[in-house]
Order: structure tokens, then C-alpha cells, then sequence
């Protein structure tokens, strides 16, 4: 093998003269197409367009995949449509040069093929694939307010056809091999062991390439696309709307428009992305993107490898956070005083399984993995315990007093209250370092944030060590101060009790949910109180009424007191058929107070601000980090701070003294608002 050391690709031929080239990202876990790692591809290919070999083999000598896509935070690089432009163009060219190449050319693809990974494979001759779940192929560039921009777009589109490319590409969905292998994107799919035998056997005897169905040709008829394209447009405005989020929409007219000449849609392809990139919505799917990968960073730990997790109470939290931790690999012990408990919690963790590992083999491992302990035998074992028992702090004292003696000296003991002060319940320890709070969110599934508490009493040690452990079970770490409600609870409490009151007052339900999806959120207020369960959402908001300007709203009281819990009791609010809402439609001659979107977001915001004040997180990036991945709040908006500074902080506080004026003290802005940095 050739190559300097700090080269990305490594380059080698083998007997049949066949060219093998590695990528192999220096000083990185996994391969990213940076420009200068494009740059020494496009040197390469440029040599074997002068000299072609035999055949070239591109694979990836990196665990986690083949390639993972572009360098996004080379995203960040454009500050003109013409410069982004000029950079696309230049992949463009590389791929365009990879594609014309005489010899045959074979991507060898395992892991994370995505993005930019994807469309560099789909511009080799051929595919061949890891036949192993851990493969995934995909186009997710919607997700940062782009689509693919490599060629992606014609390329996909002539491998798999139109029906099957647009929905790949529209919402961004990675396929597992065997999916990517039905509808034509890879051409092989064999054991890890065979790759390379595959990849040297399509070179030696190249087998011929099917052509698409000439019914799925029609779909892309000049005369048909119009049609279909309405189509798109109506199922992708159900889930994102064009001014949230235009990648989509640039994608169907970009393939309406100029399908029928594959050089214009390059160009245009690339035209539509240099737009799309430099505009605010990428730009702020990107930083999303970026505060999660700083959140990722959080949980890096070198030497902590957590294996054995006892969690105490298998109700709702503790069955669902016990079923997860199984399904990322760890061993699980879990306890409960009671046998129904754990009943249950077994049966939702197999329903989980059976939707997410799909296969028999993947979720009776998951399942072994998960043991029932009513007796506590696994603490003794653990290298962290959960405590997810009833909210009440004696009882937990209790169980703390109890256990600490049977634990191993360097285990964590960590805590899933929603409201107890830390300090509150290390009083019970021996060792009060050790104890942190991991508050995870229901359904746990679901939400991939997870809050690590930290009391004063923590050390660093401890909160490192948790940080590191929700990595290791896929969820993102971000540390929070043990204060009344967090950060999460505390700037979504107002905000669903300004809904409450607003309903109180007598605006329609569907008209306040409506304009808080109008802003972006993914469900509005009175639906998410509905889906929590309006028992949680009152004893959150009672708690957070001792230290917050929050009047709990008559009409939640009522409701829980008759048992209108929500979803859960298929009532609240709305009355929920099938697990959805039922919501009365609004009186045609209504309209909807001016400011009711103000009331609802404005006081989000200056909770978040007072959080900043209090030090809750250490600065802004990381209170938005937690509010998107912890409330979904619009991610096309980058986040509460961002946004305050987007729409200028000396605005909003104006905006909020006028809503005092109108509505009392609530909404008197808060102190941080003149220091906001
Ligand atoms: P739950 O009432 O569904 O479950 C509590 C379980 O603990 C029950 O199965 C009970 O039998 C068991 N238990 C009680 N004392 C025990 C003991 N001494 N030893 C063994 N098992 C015992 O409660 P849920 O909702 O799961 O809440 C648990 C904790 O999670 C609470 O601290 C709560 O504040 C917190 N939390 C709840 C959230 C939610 O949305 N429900 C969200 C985030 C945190």
C-alpha cells in the first residue's frame, strides 16, 4: 500500500490490476467528505481518467461505515450563493469524472452511507453492501435544509426511479441493505466477508446493469411529472410548510422542471442548493445539527464503559428507561416492589423491540439482556443504578439508605426525579458525591434528550460519568443545575399554562394549536398537555408555582379532579379517538386574538431567559440544544436564543412590557433580558 501518512485515501493494486482505494479520514472516527479529502479523490480519479486501471475498487477503511457525507461544518463556509455554488460545482466535477471513467468502478459500501457518501456510491458502476443491519443508506440532507447536491438527485433518480427516489430523498429516511437492495440502489448485498470478493468479482466479470421498468420511466415523462409532482407537493405540505422549509419543495421543481435533460438538472441542482444552503433555514438546521454534536461531545468520556444498569421501579419511567438501556446493548437489571410492575414493563419493552429491532434473533437478545430483579440481586453488579420510584422524597431516602451499602465503591447512583432538589436527597448518602439526576422524558423512546442534574453535591466525576453513560445509550447529555423544574419543564410550563388560560379565556383549542404549529412547534400546546398527561402537567405546574410567576389555571385542576387526564384516559382537552385527538373545527367567522402566538411563545422565551440568569445551563447554545431536542421546539428557528437575537432582544422586551401592560405581572420581562449576551 502507498500513501503518505496524512493522506486521506491509500491507495493499492492487486494482482488483476485492480485499484483498491481506502478512505480513511486522518484524525477522525469516521469519513466525512471534507474538501480536502474531495480534493485528493479528485487528484486520483483525475490520474486514473489519464491512466484507467482495470477496475477501482472505493471503500472505507473506518468501522462506522463508508462514508458518512459532507463536512457540515464546512457548511458554515459560504457567505455568498456564488461561493457555495463554486464549491458544489466542484464535487460536481469530481463525481461527474468518477462516473465517465472507463474501467469499471465499484463502491464497497458497510455502516453509515449517507449524504455525500451515497452520491459518490451511486456515481460508481457498482454497489455492493454489507448484508448486515448496521447498513444504512440514505439522502438526509432535508433535514439540514438542503437536498442532495453531488449529482445526488439525477443519479438516484435514474437508479431507483421516481417514486422510490423522491420519498428517499423528501424525508431523508435511511434504508436498511435489504430495502436499498429491492428497489435497485445497491446491486449486491452479501456477508462482510464476501465484499471484497463481490467487489473483485463485478470488476473481472462485470455483470450487465438492469435498466428501470419502463413503467417507472413513464413516471418521469414530462407529461406525468406536473401530475406527480402535485402529488408530492400536497403529501410533503402535510408535514413541512414552504416557508418553514423549502428544501423539499426545491426539490420537487427541480425535478418537475428539468428531468428530461440530465445536464440542465445537474446544473440546476447545484443552482438550487448554493440557494438553499446560504438561506436561514439551513443555516439554522445546521446549527441544530452542530449543538448536537457539541451535545454528542458532552458524553465523550475515554475509559467509562458502563455494562451493567439496575434500575429501581418499573412504572412508566423506570420499565421504558430499563427496556432502552436493553436495547443499546447494556445488561439490565430491573426492580420493583411490585410483580405487575414488571410484567408490564417487559410486555412494552418486547412491543418495542418487535418495532424497532424487527428481527426475532435482535429481539430475544434485546429481551435476555432485560431481567426482572424483584429482589435487587443486580445492584450489587451495577455499574449504575436508576432510581425511578414514586416522586416523593422520603421514600426515596429510604431506598437510598438501603441500597448504597450493597453497591460497588465507584458505581453512580443516579436519580430520575422531575422535581426534588438534589441536595434534598444526597442528605441520605454516605458517599453524596456520587449521586446525579438523569431525567429522562416520556415516552423515553421517543425523546433523545436526557438532563443531567447536577447538585451541589455532585462532583465533576460523577456528572462526566453520566454524561458519558446517555451516550452510551444513544441519548444526548445536556447538564442542567438541580433547580425547580430544570430547563425543559421550567420553559415549557408557562408556555402550556398561557395555553390553558388562553382556552380558559375562550379561544378555540384547534385555534391556539394551530398557531403554535403556525411558529413551528411540532404539536401544539393543548395537544402536548393532552399527550403528557394533564395529571403530570399539574403536578409539574404546582411544583414549579411555589417559585415561578405560574397561577395553575382552574380548569386544569378540574379536569384532573374528574379525571380527564388526556390521551391516557382518551379525554382531556380533546377527546382522543385512536390515540388522536378529535378537534373541534373553529367557527367560520372567528378570528383569533392578534397577540395569541405573543402570549404563548413570549413566555417561553423569557423563561429561558431567567434560566440563562440563574446559570440552569452554562450558556445559550445549550439551552437551545435543550429545548429543541427536549420540546421540539421549531428547529427551522435554531432556537429560543437564537431566535431572540435573530428578532433583537431589546424588541421582545418591549413586546413583553406591553403584554404586562395588558395581562399582569406574568409576563414582566425578566432581569437577564439587559444583560442577554
Ligand atoms: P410510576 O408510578 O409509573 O412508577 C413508579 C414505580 O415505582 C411503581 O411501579 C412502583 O411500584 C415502584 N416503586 C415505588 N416505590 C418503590 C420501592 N421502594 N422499591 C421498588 N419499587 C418501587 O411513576 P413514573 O411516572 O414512572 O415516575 C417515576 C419517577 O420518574 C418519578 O420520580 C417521576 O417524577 C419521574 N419522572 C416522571 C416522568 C413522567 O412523565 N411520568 C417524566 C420524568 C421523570
Amino acid at each position: 500500500m502507498t500513501g503518505k501518512n496524512d493522506n486521506n485515501w491509500k491507495v493499492s493494486e492487486d494482482s488483476d490490476g485492480i485499484v483498491w482505494l481506502h478512505l480513511d479520514k486522518v484524525n477522525s472516527k469516521t469519513n466525512v467528505l471534507s474538501a480536502r479529502v474531495l480534493q485528493e479523490f479528485a487528484d486520483l480519479i483525475h490520474g486514473y481518467s489519464q491512466s484507467p486501471p482495470r477496475g477501482l475498487v472505493i471503500l472505507s477503511d473506518k468501522e462506522s461505515g463508508f462514508i458518512a457525507g459532507a463536512d457540515v461544518k464546512e457548511f458554515n463556509n459560504f457567505h455568498t450563493e456564488e461561493e457555495a455554488r463554486e464549491a458544489i460545482e466542484r464535487g460536481h466535477a469530481i463525481m461527474n469524472q468518477l462516473e465517465s471513467l472507463p474501467c469499471p468502478t465499484v463502491a464497497v459500501l458497510h455502516g453509515y452511507t449517507l449524504g455525500g457518501g451515497l452520491e459518490l456510491a451511486l456515481a460508481c458502476r457498482y454497489r455492493v453492501a454489507d448484508d448486515d443491519f448496521n447498513t444504512k443508506l440514505g439522502l438526509p440532507e432535508v433535514k439540514l435544509g438542503i437536498h442532495p447536491g453531488f449529482g445526488g438527485t439525477v443519479r438516484c433518480l435514474e437508479r431507483v426511479g421516481p417514486l422510490k427516489g423522491m420519498d428517499m430523498m423528501l424525508s431523508g429516511r435511511n434504508l436498511s441493505v435489504r430495502a436499498a437492495k429491492k428497489i435497485g440502489l445497491v446491486d449486491y448485498a452479501v456477508p462482510r466477508r464476501d465484499l471484497r470478493e463481490a467487489a473483485r468479482q463485478s470488476i473481472l466479470n462485470p455483470p450487465k446493469q438492469k435498466p428501470l421498468p419502463h413503467w417507472m420511466k413513464l413516471l418521469n415523462h414530462s407529461r406525468v411529472r406536473p401530475w406527480l409532482a402535485k402529488l408530492l407537493i400536497k403529501k410533503v405540505s402535510q408535514k413541512a410548510r414552504r416557508a418553514h422549509y423549502p428544501a423539499p419543495y426545491a426539490l420537487i421543481d427541480l425535478w418537475q422542471h428539468y428531468a428530461s435533460d440530465r445536464d440542465k438538472m445537474l446544473q440546476e441542482e447545484a443552482a438550487s442548493v448554493a440557494r438553499l444552503i446560504i438561506g436561514k433555514t439551513a443555516q439554522n438546521l445546521i446549527r441544530v445539527f452542530m449543538l448536537q454534536e457539541q451535545l454528542k461531545g458532552l458524553g465523550r468520556l475515554e475509559g467509562y464503559q458502563p455494562k451493567h444498569v439496575h434500575v429501581v421501579g418499573g412504572g412508566i419511567m423506570g420499565g421504558d428507561i430499563a427496556a432502552w438501556c436493553a436495547m443499546q446493548g447494556l445488561n439490565v437489571t430491573i426492580q420493583d416492589q411490585r410483580h405487575e410492575s414488571l410484567a408490564a414493563a417487559l410486555k412494552r419493552a418486547y412491543g418495542l423491540y418487535k418495532k424497532r429491532l424487527k428481527q426475532t434473533r435482535r429481539i430475544n437478545a434485546a429481551m435476555d439482556r432485560l431481567m426482572p430483579d424483584i429482589n435487587g440481586y443486580g445492584l450489587v453488579k451495577a455499574d449504575i443504578v436508576i432510581e425511578a420510584i414514586f416522586e416523593d422524597v422520603e421514600v426515596k431516602r429510604q431506598l437510598f439508605r438501603e441500597i448504597e451499602p450493597k453497591l460497588k465503591a465507584d458505581a453512580l447512583i443516579a436519580t430520575n426525579t422531575s422535581s426534588i432538589p438534589l441536595e434534598q436527597l444526597a442528605e441520605a448518602l454516605n458517599k453524596p458525591e456520587r449521586l446525579v439526576g438523569l431525567h429522562f422524558f416520556n415516552p423515553v423512546a421517543m425523546m433523545p434528550l436526557v438532563e443531567i442534574v447536577h447538585g451541589k453535591q455532585t462532583s465533576d466525576d460523577t456528572r462526566d460519568k453520566a454524561s458519558a453513560f446517555a451516550k452510551t445509550i444513544s441519548r444526548l447529555p445536556l447538564p442542567v443545575t438541580s433547580s425547580p423544574g430544570f430547563l425543559v419543564n421550567r420553559v415549557l410550563m408557562p408556555y402550556l399554562i398561557e395555553a390553558v388560560t388562553l382556552a380558559d379565556e375562550g379561544v378555540p383549542l384547534k385555534a391556539i394549536d394551530q398557531s403554535a404549529t403556525d411558529f413551528g412547534m411540532p404539536m401544539g400546546p393543548i395537544e402536548l398537555a393532552d399527550t403528557v398527561g394533564l395529571d403530570i402537567c399539574l403536578n409539574v405546574a404546582e411544583i414549579l408555582s411555589q417559585d415561578m410567576a405560574i397561577d395553575v389555571p382552574k380548569i386544569l385542576q378540574d379536569k384532573v379532579s374528574q379525571k380527564q387526564l388526556g390521551k391516557k384516559t382518551d379525554g382531556g382537552f380533546y377527546k382522543f379517538k385512536k390515540g388522536k385527538p378529535v378537534k373541534p373545527n373553529v367557527e367560520k367567522n372567528y378570528t383569533a386574538p392578534t397577540d395569541l402566538q405573543d402570549r404563548m411563545i413570549m413566555r417561553m422565551l423569557n423563561e429561558i431567559v431567567a434560566c440563562l440568569r440563574d446559570g440552569v445551563v452554562d450558556n445559550g447554545d445549550l439551552a437551545d440544544a435543550g429545548i429543541i431536542f427536549g420540546t421540539g421546539f421549531a428547529p427551522f428557528r435554531g432556537g429560543p436564543v437564537h431566535y431572540i437575537h435573530d428578532r433583537g432582544a431589546e424588541q421582545l422586551q418591549k413586546l413583553l412590557e406591553n403584554l404586562t401592560h395588558l395581562y399582569g405581572e406574568r409576563f414582566q420581562p425578566d432581569k437577564g433580558w439587559s444583560t442577554l449576551k
